[in-house]
């Protein structure tokens, strides 16, 4: 087997990651085996290449537009609600819409050593964003009458661990059967100047998360595809798990993105600061993409309308909607998603043998982002919302100046003050109080479970 490796590897100047072969027991000779052939040499050559001459989003970014949309305050929107809600309860009672939720991150962020859907979030409650999250797709399925299959993503990093957490919680009321986990899969690391793939032990490359676009590619191989298009599933409700006060399977966004004959439908909000921490969703040559606050130039990013309104004012929240159909087109397309490449510190095994801890990025690490597929949707649009009532990520761990646990809870109570008060239920300011999704999510349903004139003045659960 040695032989055959080396051959293989040598052409792609690669021999060293059998540099330990001889002193490897069997069972190693045989991790490090399959790891070699899951790596398609080629093309990590031209990610290499690619590294190298990163698309100029920069200077993309001069000719950026904004993005076609419906916005919130307009008194003329492309789809008014009367016609977008019907569609999308429609849609839903249908059984035609699904859900995938991405959670292959870990909460390394947040100094949190689980995955981050484990995170107990609720502020009084302290339930986990898993259990939120599914709640409301729980919740969601009983108001339109048909259960709502879930498509979870996770990590090599995150599954086993996840997978016996929803287990154990009996996947929070879901059917087993409608919730397909599924893992997505790895890229190598590489030396930052040689493109050589570093090794993370003897016996092992380092390998991690390609991405959330590795999505795709996963849903695809992992028959998650196939199990959507069996179900008659034709729209799929993207999200990330760091978000507990998501609107999941927000009626009027499927109403929006059916009525616009949509393949991919942005949720997006109004920012307030030109360099808010999203990604800035814009047209450019007639088409949508969204380019990460990191790569919006500051000059372009702070132009402003004759109204003082910014004119790259769409965030993206990272809530989407993507057809099935356009999703299968996609799976069977060559490299529909670009790679990106991150300069990182990546910990390896240098030739001696010894664990090299390096103080400066040294490698580079690729990942797929699942919006890319933007560019090849025949049409897409943006619907607004306001954040109040529908982002509030957590990502930081507490004393970060913004979305770190503390922001969460206190826009989640606001949320639900306010909820409760446009219910005509009476609540003291400061208030602590927590709304479980199966309770109610929205405040008709709120209007039905509580008498009016009730008045709240201490910490209250409503479950
Ligand atoms: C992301 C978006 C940004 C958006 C913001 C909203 C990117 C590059 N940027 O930023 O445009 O405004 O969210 O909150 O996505 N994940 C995986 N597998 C991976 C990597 C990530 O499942 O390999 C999942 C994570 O679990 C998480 C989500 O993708 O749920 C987002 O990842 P994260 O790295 O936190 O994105 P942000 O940089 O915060």
């Amino acid at each position: 087997m040695r032989d055959k490796l080396l051959l293989q590897l040598s052409t792609f100047s690669q021999e060293h990651l059998l540099a330990f072969w001889d002193n490897l027991s069997d069972v190693q000779q045989a991790n490090l085996t399959a790891q070699i052939q899951e790596i398609d040499f080629p093309e990590m050559e031209a990610m290499f290449e690619q590294s190298r001459a990163q698309e100029n989003l920069k200077k993309l970014a001069q000719r950026a537009m904004p993005p076609l949309a419906v916005r919130l305050d307009s008194n003329d929107p492309p789809y008014t609600s009367e016609q977008a809600y019907p569609l999308g309860e429609q849609a839903l009672a249908e059984g035609k819409v699904g859900v995938a939720l991405v959670a292959g991150g870990q909460g390394s962020r947040l100094g949190f050593d689980h995955p981050k859907g484990m995170y107990p979030i609720g502020p009084i409650s302290n339930a986990s964003l898993f259990e939120i999250l599914f709640s409301k797709i729980q919740a969601t399925g009983m108001s339109s009458g048909t259960a709502i299959p879930i498509y979870l993503m996770t990590s090599p990093a995150t599954h086993e661990e996840t997978v016996d957490y929803l287990k154990t919680n009996r996947w929070f009321g879901l059917a087993e059967e409608d919730v397909v986990v599924f893992c997505q899969g790895t890229l190598p690391a590489v030396d930052a100047t040689t493109g050589k793939l570093l090794l993370s032990d003897h016996d092992s490359l380092f390998l991690s998360p390609d991405g959330h676009g590795g999505m795709l590619a996963a849903l695809d191989r992992s028959g998650a595809l196939g199990d959507m298009q069996q179900r008659g599933v034709e729209h799929l409700f993207y999200f990330q798990v760091d978000n507990p006060i998501a609107t999941v399977c927000d009626t009027h966004m499927i109403g929006c993105h059916i009525l616009a004959n949509s393949e991919y439908t942005l949720q997006v909000i109004s920012k307030q600061d030109p360099e808010e921490r999203v990604g800035n969703v814009v047209q450019i040559d007639g088409v949508t993409r969204i380019i990460e606050y990191s790569d919006l130039p500051a000059d372009i990013a702070k132009v402003r309308n004759s109204d003082g309104s910014l004119k790259f004012w769409a965030g993206s929240i990272a809530v989407h909607v993507l057809d099935v159909e356009f999703l299968s087109r996609m799976a069977k397309l060559h490299n529909a998603l670009p790679i990106h490449c991150a300069r990182k510190k990546v910990p390896f095994v240098d030739l001696a043998g010894d664990p090299i801890d390096p103080t400066e990025p040294n490698a580079i690490k690729y990942e797929r982002f699942i919006f890319d597929l933007l560019p090849h949707a025949k049409c897409s649009l943006s619907v607004e919302v306001d954040p109040a009532v529908a982002f509030a990520p957590l990502k930081n761990a507490s004393g970060a100046t913004a979305d770190t646990v503390e922001h969460v809870h206190h826009q989640m109570m606001e949320l639900h003050r306010s909820m409760l008060r446009k219910a005509g239920v009476q609540v003291e300011d400061g208030c602590r109080v927590e709304i479980s999704p199966l309770f109610a999510m929205t405040v008709d349903q709120l209007r039905e479970k509580i008498t009016p004139d009730t008045s709240i003045v201490e910490e209250t659960y409503f479950r």
